[in-house]
């Protein structure tokens, strides 16, 4: 794994590109044209944005308040549109900050703001931790009760400060907008974490090639959370703790500049793709398939994001549900969430013809060809999908290698996929399909699919795969691991999801 690079930035470690060498102290700030003025500076540690002048500053700082006021009544008109089916909504406004707040959902869906939680990254004990990581720390427990202000003040500062970029971001900012943050403060709480931190940020930055995102735009986004956390996290900032979190931004950015600069040179910022089939499968799952205008490589068990043309900007993660094929096709299986802007649209709108956009391919759910271990697979709702990759990947290896799939779903009928699974059953003799439903007396296996999955157990001689809802991911992996299985052989999808999500 490279070393994490630190070039972009000036020679002096206490500072990065978008924080200038002089903090002041009193209450004279020089203007634009080099007078001094009587605005008071913030306490106790201003931001001074390189080439800034402290009067333009000053007056984005008022209109960051105002700004920060009306998206909170704007929030309370938006609560209540977000009741409401998409296609009942009013078209998103153009203002920066105008949406839902977030609420409790599937994988891609970020928890209600709450202070961002380490999740995947192991964080290193106080112990062992290094200065900047303590202050860090500190700063996070601090913004940990504010985490939603300080993502309102956040964007506010960027947009007023450089409003050039708020045509990078969807029209409504809606409950994802806090993902950003909860990203950076994340990834800067593990800063010494690094093999998992660049794997990490590498795959952001390829990623973010897909929003317009360019290397000078990444000042402009520290500015903006350094004022937003010395704002909300006042109490303990200070010069050393400012010095801190310039420098792990620093290498935060660097390491998503540098994964963007090297993906440049091999793939497109994002693939067209033209549906070819779409074939609803219950009254809100389709499986929609796709002719990419290009090559897309990927691997069984991963995901992309995926934007359509009605909801412009809005991107959603969707698995692939093949393993590669070679007609070039991709498939998902789509479920229409209540008032959910994507997945409405790919079920009850998106006709052959239409054309969506898709990001890279992520994730790292994919099958381990170097072992012969037996693979557990849990996929619960439409988490079947990247296991059915997963199931042809072996296929198409050619090993025989044991592996058994629980398929849950609430009722029998949302077991849209059975028939395909049960066919794959049959000509497989190394496969095994369970059905599993939650709550009503079926044919299939009933009750909770974690425990149904640990008493069909000891599964020591398996790696276990899991998809679907977070809910069941984390108790599925509960089961497991409280069932003997050591962590590491246990993968799921959208890890870095979760991180962003501090789900
Ligand atoms: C790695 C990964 C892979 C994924 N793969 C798939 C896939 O293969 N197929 C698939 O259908 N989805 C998949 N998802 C979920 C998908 O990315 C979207 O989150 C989902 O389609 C909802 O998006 P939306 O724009 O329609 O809803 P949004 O506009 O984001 O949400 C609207 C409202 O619905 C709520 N909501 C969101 N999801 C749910 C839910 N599941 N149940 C109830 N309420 C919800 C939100 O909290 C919000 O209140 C995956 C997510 C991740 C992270
Ligand atoms: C170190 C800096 C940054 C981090 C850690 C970061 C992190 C994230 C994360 C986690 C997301 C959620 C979606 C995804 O995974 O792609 C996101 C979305 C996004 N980011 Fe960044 N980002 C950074 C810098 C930037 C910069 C400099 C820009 C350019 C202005 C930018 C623009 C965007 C846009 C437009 C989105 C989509 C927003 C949405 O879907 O609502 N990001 N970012």
């Amino acid at each position: 794994m490279d070393a994490l690079t630190t070039n972009s930035a000036e020679t002096d470690p206490n500072r990065g590109w978008f924080t200038p060498p002089e903090r002041e102290t009193d209450s004279h700030q020089r203007t634009a044209d080099g007078g001094e003025s009587e605005i008071p500076s913030r306490s106790p540690a201003a931001i001074r944005p390189v080439g800034r002048a402290a009067a333009r500053k000053q007056r984005a700082q008022q209109q960051a308040d105002q700004q920060e006021q009306a998206q909170e009544r704007a929030q309370e008109q938006a609560d209540h549109r977000a009741d409401q089916p998409p296609d009942r909504q009013t078209p998103p406004p153009a203002a920066p900050i105008s949406a839902p707040e977030p609420a409790p959902a599937r994988i891609a869906d970020p928890a209600p703001a709450a202070a961002p939680s380490p999740s995947t990254f192991e964080a290193a004990p106080a112990s062992a931790a290094s200065p900047d990581a303590l202050l860090i720390r500190r700063t996070m427990a601090e913004i940990g009760p504010v985490a939603d202000r300080t993502t309102g003040y956040f964007y506010a500062l960027l947009f007023i400060r450089h409003p050039e970029l708020r045509e990078l971001f969807p029209a409504a900012m809606d409950a994802q907008r806090d993902r950003i943050l909860k990203a950076l403060l994340t990834a800067a709480e593990h800063i010494d974490n690094t093999e998992t931190l660049v794997e990490y940020l590498t795959n952001l930055g390829r990623g973010h090639r897909k929003y317009g995102t360019q290397p000078e735009h990444y000042p402009a986004v520290g500015e903006a959370l350094i004022g937003a956390l010395s704002r909300y996290a006042a109490a303990v900032w200070d010069p050393l703790t400012e010095a801190a979190w310039v420098r792990a931004y620093t290498v935060i950015s660097q390491v998503m500049i540098d994964a963007a600069a090297a993906d440049e040179r091999h793939a497109p910022p994002w693939w067209q793709a033209e549906i070819v089939s779409h074939e609803p499968r219950t009254q809100d799952i389709a499986v929609v398939t796709v002719r990419p205008d290009q090559p897309y490589p990927f691997l069984a068990g991963q995901y992309t994001s995926l934007e359509t043309p009605w909801w412009p900007r809005v991107w959603r993660h969707y698995s692939f549900a093949s393993a590669p094929r070679s007609d070039g096709l991709l498939s998902f299986h789509v479920k229409a969430v209540p008032a959910g802007w994507v997945s409405n649209a790919l079920v009850h709108r998106a006709r052959p013809g239409d054309v969506i956009r898709l990001g890279p391919p992520a994730g790292s759910m994919v099958v381990d060809h170097t072992t012969d271990s037996g693979l557990l697979c849990v996929g619960g709702g439409t988490g079947i999908a990247p296991i059915k990759a997963l199931v042809e990947d072996v296929v198409e290896h050619g090993r025989k290698r044991s592996v058994e799939v629980f398929y849950g779903a609430r009722h029998d009928h949302d077991l849209y996929d059975l028939d395909t699974m049960l066919r794959m059953q049959e000509e497989h003799s190394w496969l095994s399909v369970r059905p599993v439903v939650a709550d009503t007396p079926s044919s299939s296996l009933s009750g909770p699919l974690p425990d149904i999955v640990r008493q069909y157990g000891p599964w020591e001689a398996y790696d276990a795969y899991l998809s679907g809802p977070p809910g069941m991911i984390r108790s599925s992996m509960d089961a497991l691991v409280g069932g003997g299985m050591p962590s590491h052989r246990i993968r799921h999808d959208a890890l870095e999801e979760l991180v962003a999500a501090g789900d």
